[in-house]
């Protein structure tokens, strides 16, 4: 574990927190090198406000219920974050747009990601559509959060192959199986410093590129 001091997270999640609890698991591994600092949920039932109690982080539910206007909930979220002064906002099954003024608290520090390979399939229930419309791959996407509906700056993405027998499920398992990879590297690059943005594009200093193309339905092996 490198001496340079931890990022500080929060992470805001709405449902099961599986994307929570790999980040969690990573921190204490010593792979991440950064603290979770604040969960909150909108929902009062979330899994996830569960598995940062299991694991002694601070947690709170702000119920968007409760407020009369999308602005007046976020300023309540803005002010929880900036009370534990969040380096970096984490987006994980939180199922809220985000106003332009949370978005100016946290100008290219909130992250999200997403279950299909974007710019295609945004919005929900996407592993079923993706699986309607034929596709051959889907994935996950970390990204940039900014005004639109999963539109912001591509971090980083994982394919997974769509079998002929997919369901929502299987299909959402396999994603998921890779979201749990990709979203704690993509945040210890930011504990790193080495996410630099160019309007949409998004480098990450000192990797290598990849270089194989996937092809599915496989084409068949022929001797050269
Ligand atoms: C994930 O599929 C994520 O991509 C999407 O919401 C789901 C959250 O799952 N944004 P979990 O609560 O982390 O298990």
């Amino acid at each position: 574990m490198s001496l340079k001091q931890k990022l500080c997270l929060a992470v805001l999640a709405s449902g099961s927190g599986t994307n929570l609890q790999s980040i969690i698991d990573q921190c204490r591994r010593g792979l991440l090198n950064a603290e979770i600092k604040l969960v909150i949920s909108n929902n009062p039932d979330a899994g996830a406000l569960e598995r940062a109690e299991r694991a002694g982080i601070n947690n709170i539910c702000i119920n968007h219920r409760g407020f009369d206007t999308r602005e007046s909930f976020d300023q309540a979220v803005v002010s929880a974050l900036k009370e534990v002064k969040t380096e970096l906002v984490v987006l994980a099954g939180f199922m809220r747009i985000i106003s332009p003024l949370f978005l100016q608290a946290f100008p290219q520090r909130i992250i999200n990601i997403h279950p299909a390979l974007l710019p295609s399939f945004p919005g929900l229930h996407v592993q079923q559509k993706a699986i309607n419309y034929g596709a051959k791959f889907s994935g996950c996407t970390v990204h940039l959060v900014d005004g639109g509906v999963d539109t912001g700056p591509i971090i980083v993405q994982a394919v997974v192959p769509i079998l002929d027998n997919d369901t929502e499920e299987t299909l959402a398992a396999r994603i998921l199986e890779q979201e749990h990879k990709i979203y704690p590297q993509a945040i210890q690059w930011f504990a790193e410093g080495r996410v630099k943005i160019t309007k949409r594009q998004v480098k990450i200093e000192n990797c290598i590129n990849l270089e194989t193309a996937l092809i599915n339905p496989p084409l068949p092996q022929r001797e050269k």
